[in-house]
């Protein structure tokens, strides 16, 4: 899988119509991020807040609350234009615009960036780095770097060959096992690589994912120049330990980091 070809894919999706409709619609926090808000709060009231990859607005009235000065940006103008229509009282506040070049907000301009539901892994290798970089510059050192991303260990089971015989579902999980194969012919040595290119069943198998080992992740954040990082889980209110991390089967976690 090339990096255009995952641009032109990602971008055309988070373009279209009716996906753009989905997200403006949903307003739910996830019980892994309302767990992390919480537990974060006082780090997080009064803040200078970025919710970069805003996509329709989700998280928007929960930060707006908790938020001293809240800024909203997407690349797709129209999840932008989306965000502006739903929060009309808000609409200065969200503006287009790539992680990978944030040249628009001065250097330590935010106490917290959010880029939360895995929007870093629409974005190839080299731009992921560079994204890192562009948010350590403009989260003042003391901030936080808040987001999630998918981890590579949960892609086992979808490449094993077997689909569970006991399941309910098996002829659907056989068909969604199908499709995945074919989707991923050219996906190799996940277990070896430090990322994985890959096209998961999200929204139809319209989006190319990046999926890292765990320490990838670490190593990355440290690379971008981030320090102490904390790992929460997804769908329960719980946080992950270093080691309940680095095992984790999760296909993706959430992670706060220290500017
Ligand atoms: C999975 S959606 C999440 C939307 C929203 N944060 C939520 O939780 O509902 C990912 C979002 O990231 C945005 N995105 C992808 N690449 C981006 C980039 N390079 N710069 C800024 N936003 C980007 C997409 O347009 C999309 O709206």
């Amino acid at each position: 899988m090339n990096d255009d070809k995952l641009e032109v894919l990602n971008q055309s999706t988070y373009r279209n119509k009716a996906i753009v409709a989905q997200y403006q619609r949903r307003a739910d926090i996830l019980p892994g991020e309302r767990f992390l808000f919480q537990s974060l709060k006082q780090r997080l009231l009064g803040s200078r807040m970025l919710d970069i990859g805003v996509g329709g607005g989700r998280t928007t009235a929960y930060l707006l609350d908790i938020a001293q000065h809240y800024t909203g940006v997407d690349l797709s103008q129209e999840m932008v234009d989306a965000c502006k229509s739903r929060f009309p009282a808000h609409a200065e506040n969200f503006h287009q615009c790539d992680v990978r070049d944030m040249s628009k907000f001065d250097a330590a301009s935010f106490d917290v960036a959010l880029f939360s539901f895995n929007g870093l892994d629409y974005i190839p290798h080299q731009g992921r780095l560079a994204a890192l970089q562009e948010i350590r510059r403009i989260v003042r050192p003391g901030g936080l770097f808040i987001f999630s991303t998918h981890l590579t260990p949960s892609l086992k089971s979808r490449f094993a060959p077997t689909a569970n015989p006991n399941s309910d579902n098996w002829l659907s999980d056989w068909r969604l096992r199908l499709l995945f194969h074919w989707h991923n012919l050219g996906v190799r040595d996940i277990d070896t690589t430090p990322y994985s290119l890959v096209r998961d069943a999200s929204h139809n198998f319209r989006l190319i994912t990046y999926y890292s080992q765990p320490e990838t992740v670490l190593q990355q954040l440290a690379n971008a120049g981030f320090g102490a990082v904390r790992t929460f889980e997804n769908y329960r209110e719980a946080e992950l330990s270093r080691e309940s991390y680095l095992t984790t089967q999760l296909n993706w976690a959430y992670f706060a980091a220290e500017a």
